[in-house]
This record gives C-alpha cells, sequence and structure tokens, in this order.
C-alpha cells in the first residue's frame, strides 16, 4: 500500500514537473535596472518557473563581469521564489533545449525595439520552435536602458530612480574605478 502511494505521488510529482511553465528572461543585464526588474516580477506570476540568463551580447563591451551581474539579479530578485539566476555563452535557443524551456519572455519599450525583437523571435521560433512572448514595458520604463543608465552615471548623473540602490552603489564605485 505505502509503495503504491509512493508510486502515485511520484506519477504525480513527474507529472507536474513536465507540466511545469517555464521560461528564460534573457538580457546583457549590465547592470539591471527596474525595467528588466518589471519584467522579470511579471514573467514570476505567469510561469512556474522563471530563468534570468545573463547573455554575453558579441556586439557589446560591459561594464560588469559576468558573475557581478549575477550577483546584481539575485540580490534584487530574491523576494521571487521561482525565479533563478544562470548565464550563457551561445544561442539563446541552445540554452532553452537544454533546460527544457519552452518560452523566452521580452520587454518591448518602443517601435524601435521591435523591428529587432520580431526578427530575432522569428529566427529563434523557426529554428528551434521556442516561442517568444513580448510584455509591454511599463510607461514608466520605456524610455529605460542599460546604457543610458551607464551613460548617466559615468558623468555623474542621478539614477537612483532607474535602478536599485545596490545597483547605483555599484555604478557610483565602477565609475571611481574608471569603467565604462
Ligand atoms: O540585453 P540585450 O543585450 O539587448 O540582450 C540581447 C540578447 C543577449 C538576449 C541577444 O543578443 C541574444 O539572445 N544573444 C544570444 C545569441 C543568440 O541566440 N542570438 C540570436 C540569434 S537571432
Amino acid at each position: 500500500m505505502a509503495l503504491l502511494r509512493l508510486k502515485w505521488i511520484s506519477t504525480d510529482l513527474l507529472a507536474s514537473v513536465c507540466l511545469m511553465k517555464r521560461a528564460v528572461c534573457p538580457g546583457s543585464f549590465d547592470p539591471v535596472t527596474f525595467g528588466h526588474l518589471d519584467i522579470i516580477e511579471r514573467a514570476s506570476a505567469q510561469f512556474d518557473d522563471v530563468v534570468v540568463a545573463v547573455l554575453v551580447n558579441r556586439t557589446k563591451s560591459s561594464m560588469f563581469t559576468v558573475a557581478e551581474r549575477m550577483e546584481m539579479i539575485l540580490k534584487t530578485t530574491a523576494h521571487l521564489s521561482n525565479v533563478r539566476v544562470d548565464s550563457w555563452s551561445g544561442l539563446l535557443v541552445d540554452y532553452c533545449k537544454s533546460n527544457e524551456i519552452q518560452s523566452i519572455v521580452k520587454g518591448l519599450r518602443a517601435v524601435t525595439d521591435f523591428d529587432y525583437e520580431l526578427q530575432m523571435a522569428q529566427v529563434n521560433l523557426q529554428g528551434s520552435g521556442v516561442e517568444t512572448m513580448f510584455m509591454a514595458t511599463a510607461p514608466t520604463h520605456s524610455f529605460l536602458s542599460s546604457s543610458l543608465v551607464k551613460e548617466l552615471a559615468h558623468y555623474g548623473g542621478d539614477v537612483s530612480s532607474m535602478v536599485p540602490e545596490l545597483i547605483n552603489t555599484a555604478l557610483k564605485s565602477r565609475v571611481q574605478e574608471g569603467g565604462k
């Protein structure tokens, strides 16, 4: 009887793991902003398991190392129990395949994002069947980007309304060290 019960539990467990809706929020996150965090938080409400993946973007140089960026995301998403942090250097669809992730979640800020994001979503869909879900960025964050934050921080501008305090502090010290 006990064995039968155990079998039931394990079948249930297996079924729930298989049915788990898993998504990835990919990006450079150099550094993570309130705009990213808004999308991550909203994705965590829609999916069972959300991986925030710090991807190496070949076309961009970074201010923070991948390990530093991961640490920042870990700290600023600590309140979201179904959110994990990982890194990847390669094709996003390969990451999705090897981690059984069915959906990519991206924030769309404005029409200027659309062409490039649509192109990537279509290539990713065609190549692997991985779906991309676009979330409209909250209007308060529509102008926000990591590049803008770094530019402002570089010239001593106030970015306290754009990033959490610990990121603001990290930006200030990186600028003082001469980081770009
Ligand atoms: O925050 P970013 O820099 O705008 O994020 C872009 C990123 C890293 C998500 C994108 O460049 C990406 O998915 N890179 C991984 C390589 C890949 O799969 N490229 C897409 C082929 S169309």
